[in-house]
């Protein structure tokens, strides 16, 4: 027991310094990583009004009838939809003013062929499946969500499901036939 006391030494001024030393070379260490990090943390948030700015450019030219492809844009996927005849006509076949979120689909599309909308479901935020024709559509045609079951139709309004609104068409302008700038 008392060996014990005995083996502990109190620090000689030379050893107390070095720790001193140790311990604050650690903490310049900490510093400087805090510090170099903060530009590459900073350029990975861009401003608010940069993100409100940003833009996509795409083109449609790749899509043949029938086929979807997805882009990413301000973090969230856009769904291109180069509709038939037939879904096109299905579409504004419906009396849209007894939908849920009345729209037509006329206002939702700049040109009749491409559906252009954000895919993010109104509910709570799932991705909608659709995209690809092995994936269901639900019982509208259009997407599905399988998170709570919300069911879309070609135009992308909300059919039945808990879902409140349509998805989002986002702004985009036409700058050829088939190059569209989203954003
Ligand atoms: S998040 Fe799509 S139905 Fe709930």
């Amino acid at each position: 027991m008392g060996d014990l006391a005995e083996t502990q030494s109190v620090p000689t001024e030379d050893e107390s310094r070095r720790d001193f030393l140790l311990h604050a070379t650690v903490a310049t260490g900490v510093v400087g990583a805090a510090v170099s990090l903060w530009p590459l943390i900073n350029s990975l948030n861009p401003a608010a009004d940069t993100l409100a700015l940003s833009s996509v450019e795409v083109s449609l030219a790749g899509l043949e009838e029938g086929q979807a492809a997805t882009i990413s844009w301000r973090g969230k996927p856009v769904f291109l939809r180069y509709r038939t005849p037939a879904e096109i006509e299905e579409a504004r076949s419906e009396r849209w003013q007894d939908l849920p979120d009345p729209q037509p689909d006329e206002e939702r599309v700049q040109d009749d062929r491409y559906l252009i909308v954000v895919g993010v479901c109104t509910h709570l935020g799932c991705i909608p499946l659709g995209q690809k024709t092995t994936e269901t559509r639900g019982d509208f045609g259009g997407y599905f969500c399988p998170c709570h079951g919300s069911h879309y139709d070609v135009s992308a309004r909300i059919r039945r499901g808990p879902a409140p609104s349509n998805l989002e068409v986002p702004e985009y302008t036409y700058l050829s036939e088939t190059n569209v700038r989203i954003g």
